[in-house]
């Protein structure tokens, strides 16, 4: 028989009925005659508290060893708490310790540790209140993800990790080989053999799942994709990794202006999502991680997004006076402090900006009939930055064989992909958010490598 979960025992009506819970211990606290545990297991925020008396009967040997960290099993009876921070505990009856946790050595101690500190333990930092909170909305996100596109008829494609192509043109990828580097750097031959390579050609890992989710749209209209991407971008800031989770909806018969409204729609039905079923733990990001996030997300949940084209936004920037890092002028790529400037300082709330010059931007986006813009959209949020990339698709044949070459890309990588625009044809576009800048975005966490459980970024795969 399954035992409880701390969160269904704290939803029980004191009527001191029997229980057996397990988890660790998170504190534990002795006075002369009872012993004070907090109990956690991870199915929520809160602690169930245990008390037991330290009489002839109790298990005091076991006691002794139900350190901080430990893994027990407790029963107890369920009765009315006293406390504030809680309506029932437990009084402990029998406790048996399943895995001790030397009080010596057990590096989560009471006191709060550093961001910093809990990266280097990444094995143990989910049994804090911060890391297990982001892990169950990071869950309750995936799952709100998948419904918001199941309900409306999309259809979830599982597009290769490994790939031959590179679908941003940015020349970031992870290569994909079994030949030993080893001996090839022994080797005296400069030419690399692929044909004996594994695949017979040279390959990599996916930076992103879209053109091969333009396959399936092609065909199915709504699909999107939920996976891994990888990128060997060398950047060590606080919202790039080298492996990151992306979805990427595609959806034929829809132009830019059908895609920003999807995007819209998707971010705020997720943040409401959220908002509804994590009530605990937001709350907790809220008061312990960034004052004034609930309220800035349920505003951002019920406000429509403003949309701003790219001239208007260097136009912003350029007239700002302020002095930036990278200086602004039309033709260069938004930097993240221009994108939190636009946010934070000249709208305050969420923007989609469209209509990017061409060169910045990759070789699928369909050119404006300006010739310089590409009808590209990109979703920017407070605190961030860009959160979410897209554009309609070059549909025409002509035009994508000219962009694939204006780019330096080699064509015959991309024949299919070129076939697409030969046979049937037909508008379409998609975007893809970045899930862990998601994630940030929701609890206010300032770090991404502190919003997926095993980061991945220059010079540290640990774990
Ligand atoms: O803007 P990006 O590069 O767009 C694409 O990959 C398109 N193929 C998407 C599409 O149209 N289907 O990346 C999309 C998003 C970014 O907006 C950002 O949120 C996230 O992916 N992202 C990263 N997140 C974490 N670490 C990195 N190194 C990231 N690079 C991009
Ligand atoms: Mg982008």
């Amino acid at each position: 028989m399954s035992e409880p979960r701390v969160r269904d025992v704290l939803q029980l009506q004191p009527q001191q009925q029997i229980v057996t819970v397990h988890g660790w211990v998170r504190t534990k606290r002795d006075t002369k005659n009872v012993t004070f545990f907090e109990l956690n297991d991870g199915s929520c925020l809160s602690n169930v508290q245990v008390i037991f008396d330290r009489s002839e009967n109790a298990p005091l040997a076991e006691l002794d060893r139900a350190q901080t960290g430990a893994s027990v099993r407790v029963t107890g009876t369920v009765e009315a708490s006293p406390g504030k921070e809680q309506s029932v505990e437990l009084h402990g009856t029998a406790l048996e310790v399943i895995g001790e946790a030397p009080a010596d050595s057990y590096p989560l101690q009471k006191k709060r540790h550093s961001f910093e500190y809990l990266r280097e333990i990444a094995h143990l930092r989910p049994r804090t209140n911060t890391f297990g909170s982001i892990a169950r909305v990071r869950n309750a996100l995936s799952t709100a993800i998948h419904g918001f596109f199941q309900d409306r008829g999309f259809i979830y494609v599982h597009t290769p990790i490994i790939t031959a192509s590179d679908t941003e043109g940015a020349g970031e990828l992870f290569q994909v080989t079994t030949i030993p580097l080893d001996a090839l750097a022994r080797s005296k031959d400069p030419e690399v053999a692929y044909e004996k390579d594994f695949f017979g050609r040279p390959a990599y890992l996916t930076v992103s799942g879209q053109l091969n989710a333009e396959v399936y749209a092609l065909a199915l209209e709504k699909v999107y994709t939920f996976g891994p991407t990888f990128r060997a971008e060398n950047s060590n800031t606080s919202r790039h990794l080298a492996e990151f989770w992306m979805i990427e909806p595609e959806v034929a018969f829809c132009d830019i202006t059908c895609n920003m409204d999807l995007a819209e729609e998707f971010v705020r039905h997720i943040l409401r999502h959220v908002l509804d079923d994590c009530a605990e733990d937001m709350a907790f990001f809220d008061k312990r991680i960034h004052p004034g996030l609930l309220e800035s997300l349920r505003h951002v949940a019920e406000s429509p997004f403003r949309r701003i084209s790219y001239d208007e936004a260097v136009e912003q920037l350029e007239a700002s006076g302020v002095e930036f890092e990278y200086p602004v002028s039309w033709g260069s790529d938004l930097q993240s402090e221009h994108e939190k400037y636009l946010t934070e300082v000249v709208y305050k709330e969420p923007l989609i900006v469209t209509d990017y010059p061409k060169e910045i931007k990759a070789f699928y986006m369909k050119l404006n009939d300006d010739e310089r813009t590409v009808r590209a959209m990109d979703v920017l949020v407070p605190r961030l930055g860009e959160i979410i990339g897209g554009s309609e698709r070059e549909d025409r044949y002509a035009v994508l064989e000219r962009r694939i070459a204006e780019m330096g890309l080699a064509p015959e990588n991309y024949w299919w992909y070129l076939e697409l625009r030969k046979f049937g044809g037909a508008p379409h576009s998609g975007f893809g958010l970045g899930f862990e800048r998601l994630v940030q975005y929701v609890t206010g966490m300032q770090n991404i490598r502190d919003v997926i459980p095993f980061p991945r970024t220059p010079k540290n795969a640990a774990f």
